[in-house]
């Protein structure tokens, strides 16, 4: 017998210049609208461009912030609702990776609440103003989840801020990823299949998410070649971003596991980028599983065939150089300890010693 939620409110438009050719979606959300994007990258893909001209297309005024940094802190957060809220801003449309659009989830709450940054850690069941987003990375899928990670310096790391807000409409515009530097694809992908590895072999799984997640992997699979080979052109491309939003559905209704949980700490305290932080950790993670019919399954579709294969596979496309003490373990595995949500996705018991070893397993140069 099946007993789930399945949930997804978010409208996805996909294709090439779907931005523009599809600007009407706007007039339902207001007359003048806040984008939210990052210092560079939307200037330079285009994304930024297309957006204005699909706001002008019909009439709808327009604020640009443009200072959201990597890892977006709730400082940004605040500034950006403070310049703008005797603007009358109808809605949010956030340009740029999920550094933009989680930043952009925020903003969307107070703008709805005119509540401090802060306030939103208390308060319960907040919404937001609506929300457009543009995805011009692919790997977080923020597109189509209900979360927002910010970088929350008083707590010395990133999390989730505990809010559901999903971006009402997504556009899908896999050219506006082209000209992304192949570090930041590889990280990325690996962020995106982290999501399908770990919404897959996840407590909370049930029938969609899996049907969700086994598309995904195999769509990330036949990615493999051309992220081994660092030649991604525009069909790869496409096939990332709808892999990246396919895992974004998926973690919507499972949440992440263990990975996600010990790789925020690498990323705050050691700068490691979130997708490769993840990655590190998977030799030792996939290692833990006592049960391994689904992880088999997993390896078979996206064409490994062992741990071992994968490892070396994120050895090879992914940048890092992090070593770790072992207080520095001991000190990230008792946080750990003390998330109970991500322990809980986990479908088996895992003990300290199990938590320590995924650490000491990490990937080394
Ligand atoms: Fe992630």
């Amino acid at each position: 017998m099946y007993k789930f939620t399945y949930g997804m409110p978010t409208t996805l438009i996909v294709g090439s210049n779907c931005l523009v050719e599809n600007s009407d979606v706007f007039r339902k959300y207001g007359h003048h609208a806040l984008i939210v994007t990052g210092t560079h990258s939307s200037k330079l893909n285009g994304s930024l461009e297309d957006s204005i001209l699909a706001l002008e297309n019909e009439n709808i005024r327009y604020t640009i912030f443009d200072k959201v940094e990597e890892d977006p802190t709730l400082e940004t957060v605040e500034r950006a609702y403070v310049e703008n809220r005797d603007k009358d801003i109808d809605f949010i449309l956030a340009v740029g990776g999920g550094s933009a659009i989680d930043a952009a989830k925020a903003i969307a709450i107070l703008f709805r609440n005119g509540i401090s940054a802060k306030e939103i850690l208390s308060l319960r069941n907040l919404t937001g103003i609506p929300l457009v987003a543009v995805p011009t990375t692919a790997g977080t899928g923020s597109e189509t989840t209900p979360y927002a990670i910010l970088t929350l310096h008083e707590e010395k790391t990133k999390r989730n801020i505990g809010q559901s807000i999903f971006p009402d409409v997504a556009f899908l515009d896999a050219r506006y990823t082209l000209n992304m530097p192949f570090s930041i694809t590889a990280s990325t992908a690996v962020d995106a299949f982290t999501h399908l590895a770990e919404g897959y072999l996840n407590t909370r799984a049930n029938l969609l998410s899996d049907t969700l997640a086994e598309k995904g992997l195999k769509l990330f699979g036949e990615c493999v070649p051309a992220l081994k080979s660092r030649e991604c052109d525009i069909d790869i491309r496409e096939k990332l971003l709808l892999t990246s939003s396919i895992a974004g559905m998926v973690i919507a209704q499972t949440g992440t596991s263990l990975p996600h949980g010990m790789g925020y700490a690498l990323t705050y305290e050691k700068g490691v980028p979130h997708g490769t932080a993840n990655g590190i950790l998977y030799p030792g993670y996939l290692r833990i599983f006592k049960k391994t019919e689904k992880l088999t399954r997993l390896l078979s579709l996206i064409r490994m065939d062992s741990i071992d294969a994968l490892s070396a596979f994120f050895k090879d496309i992914l940048d890092f150089e992090v070593q770790l003490s072992d207080e520095e373990i001991r000190r990230y595995v008792e946080g750990l300890l003390s998330n109970e949500k991500k322990l809980r996705n986990h479908p088996e018991r895992v003990s300290r010693d199990e938590l320590i070893s995924i650490y000491k397993n990490m990937l080394k140069k």
